[in-house]
């Protein structure tokens, strides 16, 4: 498995496997089952796999959520490898942004609904930093998540519109034996904030408006952002709460899940 830290590597890299298909999975890193499953998909669709590893500092709000981030490079890297994965890209942030960096990509009303009231900014960073992985790894695959259901259709949006050939791979969400949803902050919670939790998935299972809301609004220990049905391609009943934690500085860890309503069951 090839690493590559800078741009020239990665399209050098790539040149010679321009013929057949490539396959990217997108990543922050602390990857989880959920990660795993997009990585073997890639695997099983495309010729190359192309993971991107990279903490984008631009799609979040406060420097303390990006300095609590969970990192754990070696992990990253070895659970890449038996994934079968062929080139790891793992920029720095100035090679992402170098000085002088003005240029972003803004999905205007997708992105600031739902999870965009609460993180303005968010999406904008999201849909600028896969825009650009796009356009340095030419995948002919994207694979996402379908636990991160508004990013899917901020980026389905921005595929559409402008026009990139790339075809966007969506995998169900991954849940832990207690019904939570697979994510990178999950690493955050306590025992008994991971309790709380556990009323997130347990409200949206109901796959009821009024229900979630009431069960979630009676459930300790968490603070409700939203509830909501939103439109998306499929449907979806998407939630997000604050779990409260004593031991972190900004006091909570930040979940979002959803289950899809109609259609495919992812
Ligand atoms: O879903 C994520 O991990 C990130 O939002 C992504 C798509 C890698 C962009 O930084």
């Amino acid at each position: 498995m090839k690493i590559c830290r800078t741009i020239a590597e990665v399209r050098a890299e790539l040149a010679p496997h321009r013929s057949g298909s490539i396959g990217l999975v997108p990543t922050m890193g602390a990857l989880h089952a959920g990660h795993l499953s997009l990585l073997r998909a890639a695997r099983a669709e495309c010729d190359t796999v192309v993971m991107s590893l990279f903490v984008n500092p631009a799609q979040f709000g406060e420097a303390r959520d990006l300095d609590s981030y969970p990192r754990d490079e070696e992990h990253d890297l070895a659970a890449a490898g038996e994934a079968g994965v062929d080139l790891v890209f793992a920029p720095s942030a100035e090679e992402m942004y170098p000085p002088g960096y003005q240029t972003w990509v803004e999905v205007t009303e997708l992105g600031s609904i739902l999870d965009g009231v609460f993180r303005p900014g968010h999406f904008r960073g999201v849909a600028t930093v896969v825009l650009k992985l796009f356009e340095i790894v030419r995948p002919d695959r994207a694979y996402f998540g379908q636990k991160d259901a508004q990013q899917v259709e901020v980026i389905r949006r921005m595929i559409h519109d402008l026009a990139l050939e790339v075809e966007l791979r969506v995998l169900p969400t991954v849940r832990d034996a207690d019904g939570l949803a697979l994510s990178s902050r999950n690493r955050l919670l306590s025992a008994p904030e991971r309790e709380h939790a556990g009323a997130l998935p347990r409200a949206l299972a109901t796959k009821d408006l009024h229900a979630a809301r009431a069960l979630l609004a009676q459930s300790d220990g968490l603070e409700v952002d939203y509830v909501e049905v939103a439109d998306f391609d499929p449907p979806v009943l998407a939630a997000a709460v604050r779990v409260r934690s004593t031991r972190l500085t900004h006091g909570f860890t930040r979940l979002i899940d959803n289950v899809v309503l109609e259609g495919d069951p992812t």
